[in-house]
């Protein structure tokens, strides 16, 4: 940093601070840099998202258009395609370009292709995916990205926000981040999807799908960013620690998500896709529609095992 940033203050009574949020500098710094050969991008938050213009995702794309896309999916953390009218295939074929693809034990898909996952919302059925998370963190080798397509969406409202993961943990304070670098956390699916399975059925998915441990924080695979690996839908609780301080310890962590500053927002619109990189960003579906339909598909690549 070139100069010293203006220092954040603590308000009144309350435990929150205003100010510049000055460790984005350098990141944001470094995404304002680059250029693409095959694409051109619009940056949307400081450090996270940008509108890929120049790509049709319903053609075999050369493979250093899908490298080029790749390189900025990890730069920019989660990047987003208008107006691309996919059919189910191409959406698959899309993302098969970058991964095996999983079929998801629990929520419904569409009709004809297993590996996309329909996300059907109207009166009847809401949209319970309002709160910050990591697809599939419950699982052993849980995803390293999600391709979400949208084919009917609200007239207002239904936006999706996306967190920086890496910009969470370099604001953590050197204490915290000393205190968290060690530790594992369970993750599982039981609070969300267990939810409405009967007793015996959930008995029989947690044997297939028993709970996991995951590093608190994990380092990305691809970028060497240390991030924060854990949220409060599927992270269960702190390895070792008393159950009380475990909870208190996740819930701290992971309000750091709700940092506007470490956010981007993205309206869609029918034929919108985004792609997101679960190592490195959560995910939130604002769900402020209802009762409006708002119907999405998302095709989700493996992953590794975070470490
Ligand atoms: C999801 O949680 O993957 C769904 C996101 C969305 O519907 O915007």
């Amino acid at each position: 940093m070139s100069e010293l940033a203006p220092p954040r203050i603590r308000i009144g009574r309350y435990n929150i601070k205003a100010g510049p949020v000055a460790h984005l500098q350098a990141e944001r710094q470094r995404l304002e840099g680059l250029s693409w050969e095959h694409f051109d991008a619009a940056p949307h938050g400081a450090t996270i998202g940008a509108t890929l213009t120049g790509v049709d995702l319903a053609q075999d794309l050369p493979a250093p258009v899908v490298a080029e896309v790749r390189q900025a999916l990890l730069d920019y953390k989660v990047v987003f395609f208008r107006d691309q009218h996919l059919t189910a295939e191409q959406h698959v074929a899309f993302a098969r370009r970058f991964g095996d693809l999983e079929v998801h034990p629990f929520l419904k898909s569409n009709s004809s292709l297993r590996e996309l996952v329909r996300f059907e919302k109207s009166p009847e059925v809401g949209g319970y995916e309002n709160g910050w998370h990591s697809d599939v963190s419950w699982r052993a080798e849980p995803s390293m990205g999600s391709i979400l397509r949208a084919i009917e969406v609200p007239p207002s409202g239904g936006d999706t926000l996306f967190a920086d993961m890496g910009a969470v943990y370099d604001g953590l304070d050197a204490d915290t981040r000393a205190l968290i670098d060690p530790l594992q956390a369970e993750h599982d699916f039981t609070q969300v999807f267990g939810r409405s399975l009967p007793p015996e059925k959930q008995a029989e998915m947690r044997q297939r799908y028993p709970p996991v441990e995951h590093p608190v924080v994990r380092t990305h695979p691809e970028t060497g960013r240390r991030l924060l690996y854990l949220n409060r839908f599927f992270g269960l609780r702190i390895i070792g620690l008393p159950d009380d301080e475990s909870q208190a310890l996740i819930d701290r962590l992971c309000r750091q998500a709700e940092v506007v500053e470490y956010q981007c927002r993205f309206q869609w619109s029918p034929g919108s896709v985004a792609f997101w990189d679960n190592r490195a960003v959560q995910h939130y579906a604002c769900s402020d529609y209802w009762p409006a339909r708002r119907v999405m598909e998302r095709a989700t690549v493996i992953g590794d095992r975070p470490a």
